[in-house]
């Protein structure tokens, strides 16, 4: 049994097939990070039109590289949100016209559940429940998950989301886009000593986050420093990624006490992060898990694997083409 999936919701087309016996098949991704890099972040309607490029011969090539051909797909799979609505619709009318065409279902998969499972694509992958962080460039969110698509929100951010705070305070500082990956190289360079940046709202109880603050602290010891230099904004990335890694540690940690879980899943974008990585799995009395490095920001793999896993669950969707930019996970339909 195969499943093609489709990623269309923000910058980066992927196409992935998903067999049952042999995991991925074919895995293909184009960024499109050179298109809007020089605008400091994603144009929505550039995105569209590249995705309308990308989609199609992307899709021919991943049948030819898995040696298969369109009677051998069984599902098709895409993202129908979150994200951004044109780039969505982009996926979304190609999933449904090639189903009616190959005469097989198209399934509209949860952007960040599809994050959620690709922590899963594992030999020894977490067993439910457990705790998921979800952190992305536009949702950090703590989940308790019981089973699979039975998802409980236990806090989220109030504000800018952490993938989001470090794209802005890497423009702040005069880095690239996306600035995740810019901001963790400086940090490398960077004395850990030199400023203590806040941790937000871990002073009080619960288990939601907010990043604006911590922004603005960054950009008021940007401006008090005369002339920036290089080791300056390396210093800054370091204290700002602390910040970040330590508010989201003292969360988890609270989330898996308070839900009385041992084991916690990172997903999307920022659990690619290093520094993350490494601070969680010091911790002990929980068992860490994330994906690979290359399944932590979108993909098309994720949706292969996660259209898979409700595909053989049942779900199928009608042809009418509707994608749903702002989505709760806990509405997700129950499998
Ligand atoms: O999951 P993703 O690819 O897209 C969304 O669903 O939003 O996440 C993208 C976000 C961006 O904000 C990017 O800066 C951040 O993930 N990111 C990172 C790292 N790699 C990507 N943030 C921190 N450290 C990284 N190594
Ligand atoms: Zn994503």
């Amino acid at each position: 049994m195969k499943v093609i999936g489709i990623e269309t919701s923000c910058d980066e087309t992927g196409v992935a097939i998903y067999d049952a016996e042999d995991g991925l098949v074919a895995d293909l991704l184009y960024s499109q990070i050179d298109i809007h890099k020089r605008f400091g972040g994603v144009v929505p309607e550039m995105a569209s039109r590249d995705h309308i490029r990308k989609t199609l011969p992307m899709i021919s090539q991943a049948l030819e590289i898995a040696g298969c051909t369109k009677d051998d797909i069984d599902a098709i799979a895409y993202t129908a949100g979150p994200g951004l609505v044109g780039a969505l619709l982009v996926g979304a009318s190609i999933a449904k016209s090639l189903a009616m065409a190959w005469q097989v279902p198209a399934l509209g998969i949860h952007h960040m559940e599809a994050h959620l499972l690709a922590a899963t694509m594992t030999p020894e992958p977490p067993q439910y429940p457990f705790v998921a962080l979800l952190v992305s460039g536009g949702h950090t969110q703590l989940m308790e998950c019981t089973a699979h698509s039975q998802y409980t929100l236990l806090g989220e951010s109030v504000d800018d989301a952490a993938g989001e705070a470090f794209d802005k305070v890497a423009k702040m500082l005069g880095l690239g886009y996306p600035g995740g990956p810019e901001i963790a190289r400086l940090a490398e360079q960077g004395d850990r000593k030199r400023f203590t940046f806040p941790r937000p709202m871990t002073n009080k109880p619960g288990l939601n986050f907010s990043f604006s603050g911590l922004k603005t602290y960054v950009l008021n010891t940007v401006n008090d420093i005369e002339a920036v230099s290089e080791q300056d904004i390396a210093d800054i990335a370091c204290a700002f990624q602390d910040a970040v890694v330590d508010t989201i540690r003292i969360k988890c940690g609270r989330a898996l006490k308070q839900t009385g879980l041992n084991q916690l899943v990172i997903a999307g974008g920022v659990s690619a992060n290093k520094q993350l990585r490494e601070i969680l799995n010091r911790e002990n009395g929980f068992h860490l898990y994330y994906p690979a490095q290359s399944l932590c920001t979108d993909n098309g793999a994720m949706i292969a694997y996660a259209g898979y896993l409700r595909f053989i669950k049942g779900q199928a969707d009608t042809l009418d083409i509707n994608v749903r930019p702002r989505w709760p996970m806990n509405e997700l339909e129950a499998m």
